[in-house]
Parts: structure tokens; C-alpha cells; sequence
């Protein structure tokens, strides 16, 4: 059959088969012993584990309840993180190797245990976890993965064969590992925790954190709340402390597809580390064994036309194992840390009240778990093994160091190559359903036509620090390169640290060029009742 499709509007499967409870958003001031920003999965853990130990607990959602990074996981339960340990080894040393896999597989233990538990219907199923090298150059990789394994008792299998149709050079299994349908799991947390009388507030955005004898956070729709632990599980935290955490993480995207293959299914979760890197893994759909198939990993906003992963995907997918019918198509955001490792604890040395979890990479069905225990271990003043490895203060010279100034350098590059770019296109040749960067009265503009033929211009600069951002045709948002930040086609922040929409242009009147211009006029906009 011909599989090819023109746009289709990317959709994770986790949403299509849930039955997600809806909450009201917060329209007036109200108080907490703990607030938690952000609802997915380190947020609903943490607030059913604090509901849990005896605390009021509210949840404050900008969007709807797991609709970001968490609603389009690839949802592997694993401690096989790609490869980390021999890195972990080297520049940490074999005992914070070791803690960092008793963490993973402690947070494992627990959805295990509440799984069971709660008997949560949510295709929970034991699978191996795999890596594996299609060069010589990832099989040494492979090799010292093992290596690594054996120094840290991690059983694993070394082999050169994969169970589907596929040239490989080397493989390193993880046994007993588990995938499920996250949303399913993370409902039945949601059901626990009001019952257990905490509250959940949907559209509700945490804009501000104003610190004093209490917390108090500010949303957008101008309501209030107060408390004495503020919690940030927003992916990128809603607020930045001078933790500088925008110069201290890399964003990446990746792309998956869910396809009904003609071939026969393998069973496991399998990750290439080579380019291209290919991620695959079976899960159920209405009852059928289905394909998840991914990969394509970029940095956000570096300007590829990003219908070309889906594509490279669906071409992988189709050589591989056959497509008998394409069922869904979506893409994510990961932000990742310079060492690798998540910031999980106080957002500075000095403030332990305002805590954070982000900087999953791609892992953050384990890690999300385990910030929720850590997180909800500080608020019950608990000691942990994992506190100190996890902390966001933590700054190591290597490789900390040298990440720090390769990111810092990039967006240095951005910064000046983003306003020197020549631009010839014009906003009056797109198409309908087409967003490019064009020239505007002789400067940079984002233009994007929409299915009406109504044209959308907007400044191309970020509002965060003033980089230029990239048009991403797949997703029809505006990203930028620098930090990760995303805007819908008309402008509106879709992803941090930018809390400030782009500016329109108008089409009829000369815009305001500069970033104070943009900064300024944004704040007067927002003043206007
Ligand atoms: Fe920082 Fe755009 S996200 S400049």
C-alpha cells in the first residue's frame, strides 16, 4: 500500500485510547502546604506521594494534564539509558555509577510495586532493553558499555544479532525491563491522588515565583497560591532562580511513528547509537500488537526542514518491517543536562524551598519516578542515597565544564549568525499550509500561510535572550536554537524558557525592530486590560 501522506497533524497515540479525567483552572487566590507545577509524570507522582505522607497538595497545569513530554514518550521503563554507565564510570568513578543504576532501578521497583498494587490496567510487560551498533566504531562503544555492566553487577548479555532485519555490528541486552501505556498508569495516579484530597487546576499557568516568609506563585490568569514547598516539574522550570538552567541544558527533538507492520513483530525495546539513531518497540493499539519506531534525534530549531525525520522514519520503518497501515505520527522535546545526569533537588544552594526536577534526555518514565521520590523525600525532610548526585548545584569540571562552554559557544553562534543570514524568500510566494523565514520590508520575518490563506507574520527573535528562531514544518511552530523555547505559527509561547510570545507584524504598519522594542511592546500588551 502507499503509506506516503501529505501533513498530518501529529498526534501520540497515549491520548487516543485514555479516558483522562478535566479540571477547572484556579480563579481565585488560594494556599498549599506544597504546589507542584507541571502534570505529567514527576508531577503526578510527586503530588500522589506527598497527598500520600498526610500533605495538602495542589497541581497547577498550564495546559491540560499530560500533554507534554510525558504524553509523547516512548514509554520505556528501563535503567538501559543509551550509553551511560562507561561514562559515568569515567568521569565519576565506579560508586556514583552505581548509585545512579540503584536509582533507576529503585524508581522501576516502585511503578512495579504500584502497578501491582492498585492492579492499574496499563500493559505493563517485562521486555528486555537493548543498544545497538551498526559501525565498528559503536561496536567498541558496545564493548565498553559491557565492560561497564560487569563493574557495576549489571546483568547484561553481549551479542551480534538483533530479531529483525538488521545489519548490526553489536548489541548489549538489559534484561527484565518493561514498557506500558503511561497515560493509563498515570490516570490511575491522578484518581488517587484526589482522592486522596489533592487538587488539580488545568489551564492554569505558573508565570512567577515571588519568595518570601511564604511561597507565592503567580499564574496567568492572575490568580494566587501560597505555600511553603514550590515544585517545579515543567520540563523547563517555569522559574529560573538564577540557576541559569537555560546555559545548563541542551534541547533535542525526536520523532515517532506507530505503524501495524506486515513483518513479524520482534519482541524488546531496542536504541541504535549510531546515526541515524532509530529507537523501536512493540506496544498494543485496540487490542493488536503494534510498532513504535523513532529516532531522528536533532537539536531544536537547526533549521532541517523536519518533515524530512517523519519521512527518513517512515522510509526505516517501511525497509525494516513492512508498513501495513500508519497509525500515528509525533514528535518530542528532551532537554538534557552537561553531565548527562538530571537536576533533581533545591533550585539553588541557598534555597531549599523552591525545588526542581528536569533534564530527563530521553529517560523520563525512570527518572521522572525516581525526581518524584527524591523530590518528595526533601519536602519530608528524609535522607536519601541519591540527593547528592541528583543536585542541581552539583557542578563538576569535567565534562560539566566543557559542555557548559560548547552549549554557551552555540548559542553565542546563533545569536550572531541568526541576524546575519541573507533571506530572499517572500511571504507572498508561500503556500497555503507553508511557513518559511522571509524578507519583510528588508528584514527577517517569520511568515507561515495558513489553510484559510490568512498570512501570519511574526519578528523571528526570541523573546527569551534574542536568538533567531526556525521555522519546523512538521510541527507548524517557530523554534529556537538557542535554548529550545517553541511558539505556535501565530506566535504563542508552546515551550520555555520564552515566557513571552513572539511579536505580531502587522501587515499594514512598520514594526518595532529591536528586542527591548519587541520586550517593551509585549509588556504593554499584556498591561492592556
Ligand atoms: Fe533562549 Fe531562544 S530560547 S534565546
Amino acid at each position: 500500500m502507499d503509506h506516503k501522506q501529505e501533513w498530518t497533524r501529529p498526534e501520540p497515540m497515549w491520548r487516543e485510547d485514555t479516558d483522562l479525567p478535566t479540571f477547572d483552572s484556579l480563579e481565585e487566590n488560594t494556599s498549599a502546604d506544597v504546589a507542584i507545577v507541571g502534570g505529567g509524570i514527576t508531577g503526578i507522582t510527586t503530588a500522589y506521594l506527598l497527598a500520600k505522607a498526610g500533605k495538602q497538595v495542589i497541581l497547577l497545569e498550564a495546559d491540560r494534564i499530560l500533554n507534554g513530554t510525558t504524553g509523547h514518550t516512548t514509554a520505556k521503563v528501563t535503567a538501559q539509558h543509551g550509553l551511560i554507565y562507561h561514562e559515568l564510570i569515567k568521569h565519576f568513578g565506579v560508586e556514583t555509577a552505581s548509585l545512579y543504576y540503584q536509582a533507576q532501578m529503585n524508581a522501576f521497583g516502585f511503578m512495579e510495586e504500584t502497578v501491582n498494587k492498585y492492579n492499574i490496567q496499563c500493559d505493563w510487560t517485562k521486555e528486555d532493553a537493548c543498544i545497538f551498533s551498526t559501525t565498528e566504531k559503536g561496536a567498541q562503544k558496545v564493548t565498553n558499555e559491557y565492560e561497564a555492566y560487569q563493574k557495576l553487577e549489571i546483568p547484561g548479555d553481549l551479542t551480534d544479532s538483533l530479531p529483525f532485519d538488521m545489519e548490526t555490528t553489536s548489541s548489549l541486552v538489559m534484561k527484565d525491563q518493561a514498557r506500558f501505556h503511561p497515560l493509563k498508569y498515570l490516570s490511575a495516579l491522578v484518581d488517587r491522588f484526589t482522592e486522596l484530597g489533592g487538587q488539580i487546576f488545568e489551564e492554569t499557568k505558573a508565570t512567577d515565583l515571588k519568595e518570601g516568609d511564604q511561597l507565592e506563585i503567580e499564574t496567568g490568569n492572575g490568580s494566587k497560591v501560597t505555600c511553603q514547598y514550590a515544585i517545579s516539574c515543567s520540563h523547563f522550570p517555569f522559574y529560573d532562580g538564577k540557576g541559569f538552567y537555560f546555559s545548563r541544558m541542551y534541547a533535542e527533538r525526536s520523532y515517532l511513528m506507530a505503524i501495524e507492520p506486515e513483518r513479524e513483530i520482534p519482541q524488546g525495546m531496542y536504541v541504535s547509537i549510531d546515526e541515524p539513531k532509530r529507537t523501536i518497540r512493540t506496544a498494543e493499539y485496540n487490542g493488536k500488537p503494534i510498532l513504535l519506531v523513532g529516532g531522528e534525534n536533532h537539536k531544536t530549531g537547526d533549521g532541517i526542514d523536519t518533515s524530512f525525520h517523519y519521512r527518513a522514519i517512515e522510509e526505516f520503518a517501511a525497509q525494516t518491517f513492512g508498513i501495513k497501515e500508519k497509525l500515528f505520527q509525533w514528535s518530542a522535546q528532551d532537554l538534557t543536562t552537561l553531565d548527562k545526569v538530571p537536576y533533581i533537588g533545591p533550585i539553588t544552594r541557598k534555597n531549599d524551598r523552591v525545588l526542581i526536577a528536569t533534564g530527563f534526555r530521553k529517560w523520563g518514565m525512570t527518572n521522572g519516578t525516581l525526581a518524584a521520590q527524591l523530590l518528595s523525600d526533601y519536602v519530608l525532610k528524609e535522607e536519601s542515597l541519591f540527593h547528592e548526585l541528583f543536585k542541581p548545584s552539583r557542578f563538576k569540571a569535567d565534562p560539566s565544564m566543557k559542555q557548559f562552554l560548547s552549549q554557551n559557544f552555540d548559542v553565542a553562534v546563533h545569536l550572531v549568525e541568526g541576524k546575519l543570514e541573507l533571506v530572499a524568500d517572500r511571504p507572498e510566494r508561500l503556500k497555503k499550509g507553508e511557513g518559511k523565514v522571509v524578507q519583510w520590508r528588508g528584514e527577517r520575518a517569520g511568515a507561515f500561510k495558513d489553510d484559510h490563506g490568512e498570512l501570519h507574520l511574526l519578528d523571528t527573535t526570541c523573546t527569551h535572550m534574542g536568538c533567531e528562531v526556525d521555522w519546523n514544518s512538521a510541527e507548524r511552530t517557530w523554534d529556537c536554537p538557542c535554548h529550545g523555547s517553541r511558539f505556535s505559527y501565530d506566535g504563542k509561547v508552546v515551550e520555555g524558557p520564552a515566557d513571552q510570545p513572539l511579536m505580531r507584524i502587522s501587515l499594514d504598519e512598520p514594526t518595532p525592530r529591536s528586542y527591548l522594542d519587541i520586550k517593551k511592546s509585549n509588556e504593554e500588551q499584556q498591561d492592556q486590560p
